[in-house]
């Protein structure tokens, strides 16, 4: 048995002006295509539940995510007559180690000891069949009783990522032992890692038994493992929504899965294993990685929504209440929003948390 769980509660924030507090990245159609009116959530729900075959049974989805969205949660899976199989509201964000642990204590309530299919909420993957065979081999390792991850090669020393030094036959299949889990190197070490080779990109995608994850917290951060559960037995729950206790969800320590658990793992008594992803993965994390997997012209240009780019090369325009045109840019980011339009370099384009931060309540 396989409980899919989508941690849906991040705020994307390098995206704006289109991914806002109330309305964050995960839930925006980002693909440029037109004929794919899909948010990022909504492709994952249904790659996941795409994971379903003779012999693997995939329960409904389990979402983790912000009391805030509950509306656009629910709107968006029954957009896709997709039935959650409950969605956990926390009522502060507390990263993610938090969150995975209330997708493994309800999945625990329902009975048994489901394999966990963890994934985020704000991916594109092209490789649907790529991602179901990797995926299925991961579960068939975590089965076992392994903590497994999925692992991206890397093409740039991005800073923004885990990184996997994995065992040697990682570029085939199944599932290899894990050396080394970092989690957001500096750019020095990221290079070096690059340089040397035989290290991977972590999906922010986790694969082990509920049971798995919550001994390995118990261990790693007591903290963490206490506090949740304290917060799990207070809960309250109203037909699919099931919110932790609020005072004492806030009061538990914010940290994400990679530092709390995957980095601690190799060299511990859990088995932690890399599957490699070859699909076609893109965390779009910010505007420049939206150029890149949009449809583009063939000076490199991409126009979403209402938008004429002319005599232009390497830019996005993106357009959703206006028409907007460009003569003459090269390596542009425009993004035009009823209330707030950015222009930005497109190697800039990470900068932009730092406008969101800037603006705060005000985004
Ligand atoms: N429910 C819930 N609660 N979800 C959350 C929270 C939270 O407090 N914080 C983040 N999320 C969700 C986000 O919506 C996203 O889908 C996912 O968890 C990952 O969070 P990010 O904040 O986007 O993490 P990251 O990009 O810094 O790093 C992670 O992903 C990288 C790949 O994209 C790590 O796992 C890295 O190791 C990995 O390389
Ligand atoms: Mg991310």
């Amino acid at each position: 048995q396989v409980q899919p769980v989508i941690m849906a509660g991040g705020s994307g924030t390098r995206l704006w002006p289109l991914s806002r507090a109330g309305f964050p990245k995960q839930f925006l159609v980002l693909s440029g295509d037109p004929d794919d009116r899909m948010s990022l959530f909504q492709h994952a729900v249904q790659r996941l539940q795409g994971l379903a075959t003779d012999g693997l049974a995939v329960a409904d989805t389990l979402v983790v995510g912000n009391d805030e969205h509950r509306f656009l949660v629910l709107d968006q899976l029954r957009e896709l007559k997709a039935e959650p199989s409950a969605v956990l509201l926390e009522p502060v964000g507390r990263n993610t180690a938090p969150a995975v642990t209330l997708a493994a204590l309800q999945a625990a309530e329902a009975g048994g000891d489901p394999v966990l299919v963890i994934t985020s909420a704000d991916q594109t993957i092209a490789d649907t069949a790529a991602f179901t065979a990797a995926v299925r081999e991961a579960v068939r390792a975590a089965d076992q009783g392994a903590i497994v991850i999925l692992g991206i090669t890397p093409d740039k020393p991005e800073t923004g990522y885990g990184y996997i030094q994995a065992g040697a036959s990682a570029g085939g299949a199944g599932a290899v032992a894990v050396q080394r889990f970092v989690e957001k190197p500096d750019l020095a070490t990221a290079q070096r890692y690059l340089a040397e080779g035989g290290y991977f990109w972590n999906a922010g995608m986790f694969v082990l038994k509920a049971s798995v994850w919550l001994t390995a917290l118990a261990q790693f951060r007591p903290d963490i493992a206490t506090a949740t559960r304290t917060a799990w037995a207070a809960r309250s729950t109203d037909a699919k929504f099931v919110r932790p206790g609020k005072a004492e969800f806030a009061a538990v320590p914010s940290e994400s899965v990679d530092y709390a658990v995957m980095e601690q793992c190799p060299g511990s008594a859990f088995d932690i294993r890399m599957v490699a992803l070859d699909a076609g993965w893109n965390d779009l994390g910010a505007w420049d990685a939206v150029w890149q997997v949009a449809p583009k012209d063939d000076k490199g240009n991409a126009s979403i929504g209402d938008a004429i780019v002319k005599d232009s090369s390497n830019t996005l325009v993106h357009a959703t209440s206006r028409l907007v045109s460009a003569v003459g840019l090269k390596d542009v980011i425009v993004v035009e929003t009823p209330d707030a339009v950015l222009v930005a370099d497109r190697a800039r384009s990470q900068e932009v948390k730092q406008i969101v931060n800037q603006l705060g309540a005000e985004q």
